[in-house]
C-alpha cells in the first residue's frame, strides 16, 4: 500500500455547507443602511421587497439580515473579506461623522481593520488574498464562550451537527463549508445575556442533526418543512447548556439556498464611472458554493 500524499480529510467540508447570514435587529433602518451600504460598500438586497422595518445586506454570497427593534449585539465579532482594505477605511472614515453619534469605531490593526457598528456589533474586515475564492464575504463568525466550555461545544457540532471541528488553545473551530468557520473562544471576561440574534446555516444531511435536536429537548422553531431552529449548545455527553446562540437551519431543497445575491461595486461613482463595472462578482459563474 502506497504512502497517503496529504492528509485528504483536511478538505472535508462536513455537513455545514454554509455560514448564510448573521441577523442582529436595529432600531433605526436608516442608520444601518449608513453603516453596512455607505460605509461598508456592502448592497441592500434589491429583489425582495422587505417592507420599511426590515432591511437584508449582501456581502457577496452571504447576507445580514437586519429587522426593526431594539438593538442585538454579537457577542463575538463577525470576520468579512472585502477586496480593498485601503477602500474599505477610506469608505468608514467618510461616514464616520454621519454615525459620530453611536457606537461606531474603526480602528487599523496589522492586517485588519476593526470596526465597531453603530450599536456595538464588532466587524473585523479582511482583504481578500489575491485569487483567493472568497474576494467578499463572511469568512467565520467568533462568539467568545466561557471558560471550560469548547470541548463540550466541539463535541456537539461534532456528534449532533455532522460538522469538522478543531478544538486547541480553548478555541472551537467548526467548519462551515469549503471557506467559512464558526469558531468559540474561552473567555474570562463577563459575557452579555443573549439577547436574540442569530446566524443561519444550510446543512447538507438535514435529518439526522433535527433527530439529535428532538431528542434533546432542543428545537425551539418546528415550522417550516425546509427549516428548523435551535439555540442552546449543549455537551452531548452530559446534556450540559454551554451557550446559546440561536441557529436558523436550513436543508439546501430551501427556496432561497443558492439564490444570486446581487453585489454592486462600491467604487462605481459618478466622477469616475466606468462602463461594464457596476456588478461586483463574488464567485466564478455557475459555481455552486
Ligand atoms: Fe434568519
Amino acid at each position: 500500500m502506497s504512502t497517503p500524499s496529504h492528509d485528504r480529510s483536511s478538505q472535508d467540508v462536513g455537513n455545514i455547507v454554509m455560514l448564510e447570514h448573521v441577523n442582529v435587529t436595529v432600531p433605526d433602518i436608516e442608520t444601518a443602511a449608513l453603516f453596512y451600504v455607505h460605509a461598508l460598500g456592502f448592497t441592500r438586497d434589491p429583489y425582495i421587497d422587505l417592507g420599511p422595518d426590515l432591511m437584508w445586506i449582501n456581502l457577496g454570497e452571504q447576507q445580514f439580515h437586519l429587522p426593526a427593534g431594539e438593538p442585538q449585539v454579537i457577542r463575538g465579532t463577525v470576520e468579512i473579506v472585502v477586496p480593498s482594505l485601503a477602500a474599505t477605511q477610506a469608505r468608514l472614515e467618510a461616514m464616520a461623522p454621519r454615525l459620530a453619534d453611536t457606537r461606531f469605531e474603526v480602528r487599523s490593526a496589522s492586517t485588519s481593520l476593526e470596526v465597531v457598528g453603530p450599536w456595538g456589533n464588532r466587524i473585523r474586515c479582511f482583504e481578500a488574498a489575491v485569487g483567493e475564492r472568497m474576494q467578499l464575504g463572511m469568512r467565520r463568525v467568533e462568539f467568545s464562550v466561557p471558560r471550560g466550555s469548547t470541548a463540550g461545544i466541539g463535541r456537539f457540532y461534532d456528534r449532533v451537527m455532522g460538522a469538522p471541528v478543531a478544538t486547541a488553545d480553548n478555541v472551537c473551530t467548526v467548519r462551515a463549508g469549503p471557506h467559512q468557520a464558526l469558531c468559540f473562544t474561552e473567555t474570562d471576561e463577563p459575557i452579555a445575556d443573549y439577547d436574540g440574534h442569530h446566524i443561519a446555516i444550510y446543512v447538507s444531511d438535514f435529518s439526522n442533526p433535527y433527530a439529535g435536536l428532538i431528542d434533546r429537548n432542543l428545537i425551539i422553531e418546528d415550522t417550516q418543512e425546509c427549516e428548523y431552529r435551535f439555540q442552546w449548545i449543549v455537551d452531548p455527553d452530559s446534556g450540559e447548556p454551554l451557550f446559546e446562540i440561536e441557529h436558523e437551519v436550513r436543508s439546501l431543497t430551501h427556496p432561497l439556498c443558492g439564490r444570486n445575491l446581487v453585489n454592486r461595486n462600491p467604487d462605481q461613482q459618478l466622477a469616475t464611472y466606468t462602463p461594464s463595472f457596476d456588478v461586483f462578482s463574488p464567485r466564478k459563474p455557475g459555481s455552486l458554493i
